[in-house]
């Protein structure tokens, strides 16, 4: 099978997911709820967008917004085209991807409405043959969840239809905000989709270098053998952002950093990490495997709660030579407010493979730099015969996988600095994607695995309860810790978080 990505002077054999490149998108009507909202201007318009001009959206295809702001068709268009951040010639194709583009006015808890919606989606499938193939879009605040996916049941729109259509429902995170209230939403969306009919997206999943985790220890030789207690010393993943909360303060005080990052993003890369060779690489049985690994965490105990966990929330300081507000002075924020922006967690996975290494996992906002990595810390070698030559120290090998600024993979090793003398010096083995051929956006690439049906890149409902398990105790402590004001340590903005996971962020995540 030909890749339509093959670089042009590929020295080495390229094979294709055949499912995927023999079979064309089929017809759909995407809707989105929440059309008027900033997700979907900043991300799902962007990436749709980006399909259709590199005509990987089905040729029958529609869009639908729906919200409860007053647009029709026309003022819809122009709102998207206001936000539209155009590339020199486009202009034709965004105007021809516009035609595709309606809009329906609908209040998320009248009845009413999604009949409304239901008929215009008829009578649109007629004039664009979109089959009846559905896909809804949440993109609304997660409150109201189970009150859309409660009505799309009861205006008939849940179920394949007659004729044969498909029906599917994304979700954003969060999915839920404890073990609690998952299994809430969960069951309430189960009185109307099926679990197949549900894709619960995590962006994270899409991105090139998450892809290539399973690809670099599982289609590779060289990693595998290596991969487990016995030769591995840590294992750190860090996902750092410049920003601080912004626009979103109402959504992050409720959330703060453990419910934003690490109960989805942060818990897949870490699955991705640990988790055992499936049989086949198909999405349940990848599915199966990383929810092994969530059940296998050690669960967190509030014993020596503070060599597991460091808590941290940005305070005031200076960027760039100008005043930038703390947390608590965000527009928005409780000014008491004890929602951590910074977290640093040690776990450790309770299994044949793991048992012993910990696994540092710290995201935080407002941090010195935006980058997302995995870092595998390998073992010291066991014998070291230079040392009388070169000195006691050799640093171990290190393998990092860089998800963000640079996809990449670095290996570093010892060699033989080339002269007369006998030196060592540590080298890089250095694999950047951004040499390589186009690649998709994460949002593209997940939307069109949906329109696909393909579940891999998606959240299964176990997986999202094992994680919420062990992260619920977790969440108590944050907010004994900020009852308590002691265990909330206060970082600079651009710094690399507070004092107290200095020592951890730069040995384990080499910041
Ligand atoms: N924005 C992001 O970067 C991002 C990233 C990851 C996940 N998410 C998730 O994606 C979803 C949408 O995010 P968003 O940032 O686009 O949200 P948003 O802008 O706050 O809201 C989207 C739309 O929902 C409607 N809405 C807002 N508050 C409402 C309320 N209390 N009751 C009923 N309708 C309300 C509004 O439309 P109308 O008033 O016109 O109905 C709004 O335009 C959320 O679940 C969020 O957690 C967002």
């Amino acid at each position: 099978m030909e890749c339509e990505n093959k670089p042009a002077n590929a020295e080495f054999s390229v094979s294709c997911d055949r499912r995927k490149s023999a079979r064309p998108p089929e017809p759909c009507a995407i809707v989105i709820f929440g059309a008027s909202g900033d997700l979907t201007a900043r991300k799902l318009i962007p990436a749709f967008f980006d399909l259709f001009k590199i005509d990987r959206l089905p040729d029958d295809f529609i869009i639908v917004g729906a919200s409860r702001s007053p647009l029709n068709d026309d003022t819809f268009r122009a709102r998207l085209t206001d936000k539209h951040q155009g590339e020199p010639g486009d202009d034709d194709k965004w105007q021809s991807f516009l035609e595709r583009c309606f809009y329906v006015p609908l209040d998320y808890d009248k009845a009413a409405d999604y009949v409304t919606l239901r008929q215009r989606l008829g009578a649109l499938d007629k004039t664009y043959n979109t089959a009846g193939n559905l896909v809804f879009y949440l993109a609304i605040p997660p409150g109201i969840y189970p009150l859309v996916s409660r009505h799309l049941g009861e205006a008939g729109m849940s179920r394949e239809s007659a004729g044969g259509g498909w029906v599917r429902i994304v979700v954003e995170k969060p999915f839920g905000r404890d073990l609690a209230s998952a299994r809430e939403l969960n069951h309430t969306m189960h009185e109307s989709f099926s679990e197949e009919q549900i894709f619960r997206i995590d962006h994270y999943l899409a991105k090139e270098t998450v892809q290539n985790v399973l690809m670099l220890r599982f289609a590779n030789t060289l990693f595998e053998p290596l991969w487990n207690r016995n030769y591995i010393e840590y294992v750190g993943i860090l996902a750092a952002e410049k920003l601080g909360v912004e626009h979103r303060a109402g959504y992050y005080e409720d959330s703060g950093v453990i419910r934003d990052m690490f109960q989805n993003h942060m818990m897949q890369l870490l699955a991705l990490t640990a988790m055992e060779a499936p049989s086949v690489f198909e999405a349940p049985r990848v599915h199966e495997e990383k929810v092994k690994v969530f059940r296998s965490i050690k669960p967190f105990t509030e014993a020596r709660p503070a060599e597991n966990l460091i808590l941290g929330q940005y305070g005031a300081g200076k960027i760039d030579n100008a005043a930038a507000a703390a947390y608590r002075q965000e527009p928005g924020v409780d000014p008491g407010s004890n929602t951590p922006t910074f977290a640093m967690l040690r776990l450790f996975i309770d299994n044949w493979r793991w048992r012993g290494v910990p696994f540092y996992i710290a995201s935080g906002k407002r941090l010195a730099e935006k980058k997302t990595k995995i870092v595998v810390q390998f073992k010291a070698i066991p014998h070291y015969m230079f040392r009388y030559l070169l000195g006691d120290e050799i640093p171990a090998n290190r393998l990092i996988l860089g998800i963000y600024p640079r996809e990449e993979i670095k290996l570093s090793f010892q060699a033989k600095l080339p002269g007369t003398q006998l030196c060592m010096q540590t080298v890089k083995m250095d694999f950047q994607y951004q040499n390589r051929a186009h690649t998709l956006d994460a949002y593209s690439r997940s939307l069109l695995d949906c329109i696909n049906g393909d579940h891999m890149l998606f959240w299964g409902q176990d997986g999202v309860e094992q994680t919420w398990k062990y992260l619920d105790p977790i969440l108590s402590s944050c907010s004994q810790y900020g009852g308590e004001g002691r265990r909330l340590n206060f970082y600079e903005p651009r710094s690399w978080g507070p004092d107290e996971s200095l020592a951890w962020m730069r040995r384990i995540l080499n910041v």
